[in-house]
């Protein structure tokens, strides 16, 4: 198919047309968070192979700093689902935490006598979160490919220090995402996203305007209007004053008013990812980090002699970068 024909707004109209180029497409295309799983297991051998693919990604200097706790135990799942307050993760078969490791590296590095200072660097925290979510993301296309749906969950934020006493995760070991994997018990809604127009540059950074924006948005969303009340109106005013002071606060309200309902980036900002909550706790995760070893956001202090320059080894060879 002539990939200018590929729909950007994707939807049940083009998935009953079966209008993609190749199974990889469709899969792709397709795709779904599942919440809903049938009590069908996943056999050992299939989910191997998915292990198999998502190891087998893409990941900075071929390191692989993760490592997958793989959680089939009923016990263990329902409590997950308690402490995320997401009772479906305990009817997942199999859940799988996806962790940063540079436990296992370090421990290499000791064994070998190779310096190490990974937990320390924000550069390898960068790469290793991405290496991390890149193979997660391929066990969920793997999964795909069987007919296993997944859903992510990103709350397990939350509870970092609970899922490593539970888990037994060792300092350099940091949970980043749990994985839901399971047959789906009911058809998956295909959810509208913004298209590769707005997406994608060419070229270069280029501003959308204004009125395109909030077309784009309203079309993502089906022009979504969310009910007001006096409790909802109550707390977006709270967010908003606590933001951005009052007029901003008299000036959202007003807006409200005057059309009568909370569009979806009010809900998002002011109600659900409420916007005087989100960055609540900041300072917490950087203790967290340090709880689980990392200290990249220090000023950096090695304890060894410092070295000058041309004293290190040379630097050819074919590393993998
Ligand atoms: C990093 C990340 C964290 C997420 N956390 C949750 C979660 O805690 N609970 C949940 O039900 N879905 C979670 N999701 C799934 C999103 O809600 C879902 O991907 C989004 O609504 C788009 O729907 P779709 O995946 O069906 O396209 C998460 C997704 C990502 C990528």
């Amino acid at each position: 198919m002539n990939k200018d024909k590929m729909p950007s707004h994707h939807g049940f109209k083009e998935k009953a047309a079966g209008i993609y180029p190749n199974e990889t497409m469709k899969l792709l295309m397709e795709r779904a968070s599942c919440r809903n799983f049938s009590d069908r297991k996943i056999p050992d051998d299939v989910m191997n192979q998915i292990l198999d693919a998502g190891i087998h990604a893409a990941t900075g200097g071929n390191l692989q700093p993760y490592s997958i706790i793989k959680i089939q135990s009923e016990t263990a799942s329902r409590e997950l689902g308690d402490m995320c307050g997401q009772k479906f993760i305990a009817k997942a078969p199999v859940n799988l935490l996806f962790c940063i490791d540079w436990h296992r590296l370090e421990k290499w590095a000791r064994l070998e006598i190779a310096p190490f200072s990974a937990r320390d660097s924000f550069r390898h925290f960068w790469i290793s979160f991405q290496d991390t979510i890149i193979c997660a993301q391929n066990i969920c296309t793997a999964a795909d490919s069987f007919g296993i749906g997944s859903v992510y969950i990103g709350t397990v934020m939350d509870i970092m220090i609970e899922v490593r006493d539970m888990f037994k995760l060792p300092k350099g070991v940091l949970p980043v995402v749990l994985l839901c994997l399971g047959y789906p018990k009911s058809e998956l809604m295909v959810r509208r996203k913004l298209g590769r127009e707005i997406v994608v540059h060419e070229e270069e950074y280029g501003e959308i305007s204004d009125a395109r924006l909030k077309d784009a948005y309203a079309e993502k969303y089906h022009h979504a209007k969310i009910e007001k009340n006096k409790e909802r109106l109550e707390r977006i005013r709270e967010v908003c004053l606590k933001i951005h002071g009052n007029s901003f606060a008299d000036e959202c309200v007003a807006d409200i008013e005057n059309k009568g309902h909370i569009s979806v980036a009010q809900r998002y900002f002011g109600l659900h990812y409420a916007a005087d909550i989100m960055p609540e706790g900041n300072e917490d995760f950087l203790l967290i980090m340090k709880e689980f070893g990392f200290s990249w956001f220090e000023k950096y202090n090695p304890k060894g002699v410092q070295v000058t320059q041309n004293q290190g080894g040379n630097n050819e060879g074919t590393e993998d970068k």
